[in-house]
């Protein structure tokens, strides 16, 4: 009874302003920006134009092939999507007439009976960022009122034309008006961007308050170089971005871009691996109509979706680093670890790494089963004080689970002799590999 008590008492010490139970794990879908831009000429580029059909063939596709059985639920709506001009009697934006016709309401009914989630875009300020109107201090509760009406599940508000002071009281302000409208609203916050992403300006114990993910950084583009400029400003500064990640929310790192026209193969390889690493929300923003076999097959592999998707919601860290390699640590439920060995080298010869477990602090178990998650193939049985050797090519990356042995692991491991460690199997291949 006393327990009850206090645990009621403590309760609105515990929840938090935004409050909305969502994104317990990082989010996963699709936004139109990065590949689709402010394109608005449908006459002339009908497939490609920022319009109603756009968005209902992606949730299609989502569907289709296997996307939102992997886990991408969300199609988001980004800039350019609104007339020039409200709605003169009622203040409300306005869809683009032609390119939104029947409005987003029947556009969220769509997507909701094929089980997936709409977000929207909105932007703090006199105009988004394309020039389309956006959101003053006093139209905040407004739009925040004709989201839930139409059925919205995530807003993104971004902060094109907008002073420090206008952030500081209107991102706090969206907050409380989507919790008003009593629909459960997913809240993407561009707020850290705009202030260079790092205190004292920003607020990151805020922010997780009032905001489930936000963007800290520049936008990406479709370029490796853009890739690797993000992660190392998430090295750079992770003494400050880990401890503002957590479930409900995440720092955003910005949009995956594998399957565009930039990233190689290991290149994309990377990418998902380092969100994965981040815990990062994986939102895709590429055509999915037209995506080749490799990167979907890549976007879809359960390894480091499973690991970006980890419950614990631990940011990874850069454990150590040399001139051209990361050494990337994620510690993840049941005493597991993701790393990541990224090879950020121009040298065009594979990198020889020799690691062991102790020098990444992973020592608490007697074995460790390391597994190579892309090829998801086991690599061996190594005792942390082992060492293991591999090499990782240039502009890719080697991405491991190391999960601890234990007789009661739900591993695909099949243990004889139960305890001793004396063989083991996966599948019908024995493990003779033990270090
Ligand atoms: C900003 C944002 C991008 C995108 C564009 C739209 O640059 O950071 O993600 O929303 O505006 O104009």
């Amino acid at each position: 009874m006393w327990t009850l008590i206090i645990c009621l008492a403590l309760l609105p010490v515990l929840t938090t302003s935004l409050d909305n139970g969502v994104m317990r794990v990082p989010p996963m879908g699709w936004l139109a920006w990065e590949r689709f831009r402010c394109e608005t000429d449908c006459v002339r580029n009908p497939h490609t134009c920022i319009s109603e059909r756009l968005f209902m063939e992606m949730a299609d596709r989502l569907v289709k092939d296997g996307w939102s059985h992997a886990g991408y639920k969300y199609v988001n709506i980004d800039d350019c999507w609104t007339e020039k001009k409200r709605n003169a009697t009622t203040g409300r934006l306005v869809p683009d007439l032609k390119r939104f016709p029947n409005g987003i309401k029947p556009l969220a009914d769509y997507i909701h009976s094929l089980g997936l989630k709409l977000g929207i875009y909105a932007d703090l300020g006199n105009f988004t960022c394309g020039g389309y109107p956006g959101t003053t201090l006093d139209q905040i509760q407004l739009d925040a009122q004709t989201f839930a009406e139409w059925g919205v599940d995530m807003v993104k508000l971004d902060g094109c034309y907008s002073t420090p002071e206008e952030r500081a009281i209107g991102y706090p302000k969206m907050s409380k008006a989507l919790n008003k409208t009593g629909r459960v609203i997913a809240y993407s916050c561009s707020w850290p961007a705009y202030d260079g992403g790092l205190p004292p300006k920003v607020n990151y114990t805020l922010l997780g308050e009032i905001c489930n993910l936000w963007r800290n950084y520049g936008d990406i583009q479709d370029s490796w170089d853009s890739v690797l400029n993000i992660v190392n400003w998430w090295g750079k500064y992770q003494d400050i971005l880990i401890p503002a990640a957590g479930p409900g929310h995440w720092n955003d790192p910005d949009m995956l871009i594998v399957g565009d026209f930039s990233l190689s193969e290991g290149e994309s390889r990377a990418q998902l691996a380092m969100w994965a690493i981040l815990a990062a929300p994986l939102f895709m923003s590429n055509d999915l109509r037209r995506i080749g076999r490799t990167a979907r097959a890549l976007l879809q592999h359960p390894g480091p979706i499973n690991i970006n998707q980890d419950p614990l919601g631990i940011q990874g860290r850069l454990f150590f680093s040399t001139a051209s390699l990361d050494v990337w640590k994620r510690q993840l439920k049941g005493g597991r670890y993701a790393i990541a060995v990224l090879n950020k080298g121009t040298g065009g010869t594979p990198k020889k790494v020799e690691l062991s477990l102790s020098s990444l602090n992973i020592t608490t178990a007697q074995f460790y089963v390391i597994t190579d998650v892309y090829e998801d193939k086991p690599l061996g049985l190594y005792k942390p004080n082992a060492s293991f050797h591999f090499s990782v090519n240039p502009s890719d990356v080697l991405l491991l689970l190391v999960e601890p042995l234990s007789c009661k692991c739900k591993c695909k491991f099949v243990l004889k002799e139960t305890c001793n460690v004396m063989e083991i199997r996966y599948g019908n291949a024995l493990l003779e590999d033990v270090a």
